[in-house]
C-alpha cells in the first residue's frame, strides 16, 4: 500500500451547494484516473481563517474560493500574483509543500480562452469591445481584455461611479458610457461582454437597446443559467457570433486542477455535458 497520502482539493463558499465545481472537478479526476479528491467546503467568513490553515495539515493541495471570499483569502496568502492583486481578488489558492499559500485569480484566463474556443476568428487589437457591469466579474474581464491589446474598453454600469473608478484603475482605454445611453456604446463594438447578472434566471432581463449591434459581432454572456440568456438569443437571431459562460467557468478552473494535481485538463464538450448534469 503506498504511503503517500491522497491529494484533496474543494471549493470553499457561503453558500456552496450550487457550485458545479466538484462535477467538474471530479469528471477530470475520472478521465485521467487521478486518486484525489474534490469536495466543496461550506465555510462562513468567521471560520474562514481557521479553516484555510488547516486545509493543508489535512492533505489538501489546493482549493478554489468563491462568493463571498474571493477578497478576503489574499490576506491569507503569502503570495499573491499580479494578475490577483490587479482584479483585487483571487479564486484559486495553492498550497505548497513548504507551507506557503499562493493566491491567483484565473477568471481573466476562463474568459479569454472561452472566447478563444468559440470566437477563434477574434483579434483583440482589432477594435473596441463594450462591457455592461462594473463589479466583480468585470474587473477579471477588464485585465483581461486589456492585457489581449484590446484598444478601447467602452465600460457602462447603472450605478455609474463604480464605472469611473475602474476607469480611474485601469486606465484611458476605458471610456465610461451611461447607462441610459448604453445601447449606444455596441454600434463600434466588436465584441460585447455581460458581465453583470441580469438576463440569470429570476433576475431582470437586460433592457438595453440592442439593436445597434452590428451583423458578426461576438456576444458573450458570463451568466450562465440559462445557456441561453435572452442578450445571447438576441445576439444568435441578429447574425452576431453568440458566447454563452459556461465555457468561462470550465476554463478557470484548469490551471488550478493542472498546479494541484499535474495534469492538463482538456475541456471539451464532453465536459459541458457533465457539467451541465
Ligand atoms: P460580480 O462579482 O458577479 O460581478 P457584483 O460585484 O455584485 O457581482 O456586480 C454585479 C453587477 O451587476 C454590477 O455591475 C451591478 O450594477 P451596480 O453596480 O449598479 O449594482 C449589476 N447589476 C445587478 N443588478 C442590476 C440591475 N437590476 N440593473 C442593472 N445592473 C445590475
Amino acid at each position: 500500500m503506498s504511503t503517500q497520502s491522497i491529494p484533496l482539493a474543494g471549493v470553499v463558499g457561503d453558500p456552496i451547494a450550487h457550485s458545479k465545481s466538484p462535477r467538474l472537478h471530479g469528471h477530470w479526476l475520472k478521465r485521467y484516473g487521478i486518486e484525489g479528491q474534490y469536495v466543496p467546503l461550506h465555510v462562513p467568513e468567521s471560520d474562514l481563517e481557521t479553516v484555510i490553515r488547516a486545509l493543508p495539515k489535512m492533505g489538501f493541495v489546493g482549493i478554489n474560493v468563491t462568493i463571498p471570499h474571493k477578497i478576503s483569502v489574499m490576506s491569507l496568502a503569502d503570495q499573491v500574483s499580479d494578475r490577483a492583486i490587479l482584479i483585487g481578488a483571487a479564486n484559486t489558492l495553492t498550497f505548497r509543500p513548504d507551507g506557503k499559500i499562493l493566491a491567483d485569480n484565473t477568471d481573466g484566463h476562463g474568459f479569454m480562452a472561452n472566447l478563444k474556443d468559440h470566437a477563434p476568428e477574434w483579434d483583440p487589437k482589432s477594435g473596441p469591445v463594450a462591457v455592461f457591469g462594473a463589479g466583480g466579474a468585470a474587473r477579471a474581464v477588464i485585465v483581461a481584455l486589456a492585457d489581449a491589446g484590446v484598444p478601447e474598453i467602452f465600460l457602462s454600469n447603472r450605478t455609474r461611479p463604480k464605472a469611473e473608478a475602474l476607469k480611474a484603475e485601469f486606465g484611458t482605454r476605458v471610456q465610461v458610457v451611461d447607462w441610459v445611453q448604453a445601447g449606444n456604446m455596441l454600434e463600434d463594438a466588436k465584441a460585447v461582454v455581460n458581465t453583470t447578472s441580469l438576463g440569470m434566471v429570476g433576475k431582470l432581463e437586460l433592457r438595453v437597446p440592442l439593436d445597434g449591434m452590428k451583423e458578426g459581432t461576438i456576444v458573450n454572456d458570463l451568466v450562465y443559467t440559462p445557456l441561453e440568456t435572452p442578450l445571447l438569443k438576441y445576439a444568435k437571431d441578429n447574425g452576431c457570433l453568440a458566447v454563452d459562460g459556461l465555457g468561462m467557468l470550465l476554463h478557470q478552473a484548469a490551471p488550478g486542477f493542472e498546479r494541484w494535481f499535474g495534469q492538463t485538463p482538456t475541456v471539451d464538450d464532453e465536459l459541458r455535458r457533465v457539467v451541465l448534469g
